[in-house]
């Protein structure tokens, strides 16, 4: 019994020992890149030998199938002529065979074939070191496969049981029993396809590293040199026909070409120049190929196999620079003063371009193994094969199915659908590697990085909406277009994206941006004009802890409109403190929400806050009056006055205001709006002042209800009025947007310097 236990125990041991040895054989020393520390063929010298060596051998009967059945492994064709018929040319016996191909266990104790190479190795590689060549041995030799063998002799014996130089030349189909020289002819064509490919290889990792560094570090460098002494008239024109711009035609936000595009801003344009210019300078660059060359018929097939690998690889290197310009928490943001929309345009034309390089990857791979001597039929039930077509199709449906019109009119069918056919790519590039080649050349690293982007800014969101935690918004209708919605617990700026997982079962998982229009300390329990009147117990206890918040000195939540805009009412009948959206009624999540019009208990909500410039350290706010820029002049339309609100109080507080004028100008359909926002920020009852001129605190506010702004003149006359330079803001309808930016533009070509700032609700 016990001795039986025992031998079990060896045997599972032994099985164990003989895994670990064995994948220890298959991975490849290096981590990194090819090039980058992995190396393909460490020496390639020594590899083109164990190639060249390729006579037919004796095996033993037990050696002589191959039973390993990998294939595909190498980066190498598998010889072309191989066939059954080819092994009857050759004698069998009892307990031996002569193969044309032999495999690896029958090369591990062939006596011949370890001092042909041996020899060969010693003769090509005078450069190397033993300890290199030993290493090569023991791991390369007989190729780097699961089962792969060990050669019954180390490099050493080898040479040393070589009895005397050998003379006669090592012939392809002539039985190896003897000790052969490798001939130039043999050895030359493999060296040169060894040492040519990795060349390439590396060529490949650099320039992927290239594209990525390239578009991931620009816009920090262009946005460190704002921080030069540049003189501020020159920056304004820079801008105002450099940047600011439409690239063609007066539409920036509204679409254009029947509503398929969105046509870029000339600063947005040249950065999509570059990205091209840098996509296709590293697709062109760097080939050379060499002649003679073992694996490929032609320099022509060498050369399109390269390129092929190059877009592919490049493909790859933008798979995470796409992710990564289309995350809400892309660390960009956060080190750059460009906007959300920039990198969600640039996303778009990065994502093209690695959809393009990926098809061009595979239409290159499908033409090369359609030639004659391919076997493209075989090659296309490979899992690799499909694999690598299940991840282009599904970047390639990814660019038709989020047009704009798909965007504009389905925008939760659009994001579900892209965020399956993402991960269908990802999993069919991921697939694709390693079906082809397991993990040995560090292809699946560009396709982590990409999956790490995007787990980064996944988890960066749950933190952001866990610490906000579960809680209840509060809906008040304005009139049957607008909404307030207040959530006590929540101090966010900037913009967040609102959860309501109670309203809609089909659309749990949907949220949407909207921007903090202010902190919501003044909800007054006896009029309870804008509050529930009833206070559920939770919300109670929330009201004695942000009592002391409320106490304490003032928190980030200063920047909240309603503090300084006016000052806030005795603070004993002030409910808990929290944030104030106005929201305007679209067809989807909003509308339900303005149905389910909570009662006294409000309606569920998780906050992913806080969003926008100014929600980061590293960015100094866009608006804040400066020397050069004292005066702002504010341009909102509708519910854009959300955005604005923040901007207003952040101004009238700003150091650099004592000179300057800080204004509004707003447009608006219908008064209860204005009412319900002025209510927000208790300013009393201002119906005696005149509708279109009110003042709000320290800021003059211009109303136009019901009839669009001369923006044209506004502008041209509040710009020339102001001494010094004006930082235009401007949120409301994309048309607005445009038309503002137009006219800022224009202005400051000439005219006096300006800043034009716009927040946009559409993306
Ligand atoms: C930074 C920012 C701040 C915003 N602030 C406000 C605000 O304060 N008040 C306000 O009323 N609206 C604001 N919006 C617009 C608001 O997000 C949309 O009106 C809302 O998503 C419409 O939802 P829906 O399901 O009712 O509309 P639908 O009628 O179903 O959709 C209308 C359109 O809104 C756009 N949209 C929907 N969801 C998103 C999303 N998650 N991301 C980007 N675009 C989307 C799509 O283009 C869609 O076609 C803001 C948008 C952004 C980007
Ligand atoms: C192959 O090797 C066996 C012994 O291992 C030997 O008997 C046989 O003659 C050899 N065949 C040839 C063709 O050399
Ligand atoms: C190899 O052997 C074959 C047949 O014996 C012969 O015809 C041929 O010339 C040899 N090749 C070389 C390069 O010696």
């Amino acid at each position: 019994m016990r001795r039986q236990a025992l031998s079990v125990a060896l045997q599972v041991s032994g099985l164990f020992l003989q895994t670990t040895e064995a994948t220890e054989t298959k991975s490849r020393s290096g981590h990194g890149l090819i090039g980058y520390g992995i190396s393909m063929y460490p020496p390639p010298c020594a590899f083109a030998c164990k190639d060249a060596v390729s006579a037919p051998l004796n095996c033993t009967a037990d050696t002589a199938m191959d039973m390993s059945g990998h294939g595909g492994m190498s980066m190498k064709l598998k010889s072309r002529h191989h066939g059954e018929h080819d092994e009857l040319e050759f004698p069998s016996g009892d307990g031996w065979k002569v193969v044309k191909t032999a495999p690896a266990a029958c090369k591990a104790i062939n006596d011949f074939w370890l001092q042909t190479v041996a020899h060969c190795v010693r003769t090509r590689c005078p450069d190397s070191s033993i300890s290199q060549l030993e290493k090569f041995w023991e791991t390369e030799a007989l190729g780097h496969l699961v089962e792969q063998p060990v050669p019954k002799m180390s490099y050493s014996q080898a040479l040393a049981s070589i009895a005397v130089e050998p003379s006669r030349a090592m012939n392809k189909s002539v039985l190896l029993d003897y000790v052969g020289a490798v001939s130039d002819k043999d050895w030359t064509p493999i060296y040169n396809a060894d040492v040519n490919f990795e060349e390439h290889e590396a060529g490949h990792s650099m320039f992927g590293l290239i594209v990525l560094l390239a578009t991931a570090v620009l816009p920090i460098a262009m946005s460190l040199l704002r921080f030069l002494p540049w003189p501020t008239a020159l920056v304004s024109r820079f801008h105002a026909y450099l940047i600011d711009p439409p690239l063609f035609g007066p539409h920036h936000s509204t679409p254009v070409f029947f509503g398929l595009g969105i046509m870029p801003t000339r600063g947005q344009a040249l950065f999509i120049v570059y990205i091209w210019a840098v996509n296709i300078a590293c697709s062109a660059a760097g080939y050379h190929p060499i002649w003679p060359h073992s694996w490929y018929a032609s320099t022509y097939v060498e050369v399109t196999t390269y390129v092929s690998n190059r877009v592919g690889i490049l493909s790859f290197a933008n798979l995470p620079v796409t992710i990564l310009f289309s995350g809400r928490n892309n660390p960009l943001l956060w080190v750059t003063d460009w906007s959300h929309s920039t990198f969600l345009l640039v996303h778009r034309w990065v994502a093209f371009i690695c959809m393009a390089q990926a098809v061009i990857h595979s239409i290159a791979y499908l033409y090369l193994y359609l030639e004659p001597d391919r076997d493209h039929t075989a090659e296309s039930q490979k899992p690799y094969w499909y694999w690598g077509i299940i991840g282009t199709l599904g970047l390639s449906l990814m660019v038709p199915l989020s047009l704009q019109p798909i965007r504009a009119r389905m925008y939760e069918a659009f994001l579900a659908s892209h965020i399956v056919l993402a991960i269908l790519a990802l999993i069919g590039c991921f697939l694709h590697i390693f079906y082809r080649y397991e993990w040995q050349w560090g292809y699946e690293n560009w396709v982590y990085t990409a999956a790490g982007v995007w787990i980064f800014d996944r988890l960066v969101r749950l933190a952001r909406t866990a610490r906000n935690g579960a809680r209840r918004a509060f809906v008040t209708p304005i009139d049957n277009e607008y909404l307030r919605v207040d959530i006590p617990g929540v101090v966010a700026t900037g913009h967040a994206y609102l959860h309501f997982p109670g309203v809609s079962r089909w659309k749990f998982w949907e949220n949407h941006p909207f921007s903090v229009a202010g902190v919501s300390l003044g909800m007054d329990v006896e009029s309870g004009s804008t509050a529930p009147k009833t206070m559920s117990d939770d919300a109670a206890d929330e009201e004695k802890k942000t009592h002391q918040v409320a106490e304490a000195p003032a928190p980030q939540s200063s920047r909240g409109s309603s503090s300084s805009v006016a000052p806030p009412a005795s603070s004993a009948r002030l409910r808990p403190i929290g944030s104030t959206f106005f929201i305007r009624k679209s067809e989807g999540i909003t509308d339900l929400l303005s149905r389910s019009a909570s009662g006294s208990k409000g309606v569920s909500v998780l906050v992913e806050s806080s969003y926008g410039p100014g929600a980061t350290v590293l960015q100094e706010d866009p608006v804040m009056p400066t020397p050069e820029f004292p005066n702002v002049l504010c341009i909102a339309g509708g519910v854009g006055i959300a955005a604005i609100l923040p901007i207003l109080d952040t101004a009238t507080t700003g150091l650099g205001r004592g000179s300057g004028s800080i204004k509004l100008y707003w447009g608006v359909r219908t008064m209860p709006l204005v009412h319900a926002v002025e209510d927000m920020l208790r300013l009393g009852d201002l119906g005696d002042q005149g509708v279109t001129d009110r003042c709000w605190g320290a800021v003059p506010v211009k109303l136009s209800v019901g009839e669009r702004l001369d923006l044209k003149a506004v502008i041209e006359s509040e710009v020339a009025s102001n001494t010094g330079g004006t930082t235009v803001v401007v949120c409301g309808p994309a048309g607005m947007a445009d038309e503002v930016r137009c006219i800022v533009s224009a202005v400051s070509r000439h005219g006096p310097v300006t800043r034009l700032v716009v927040h946009s609700f559409m993306w």
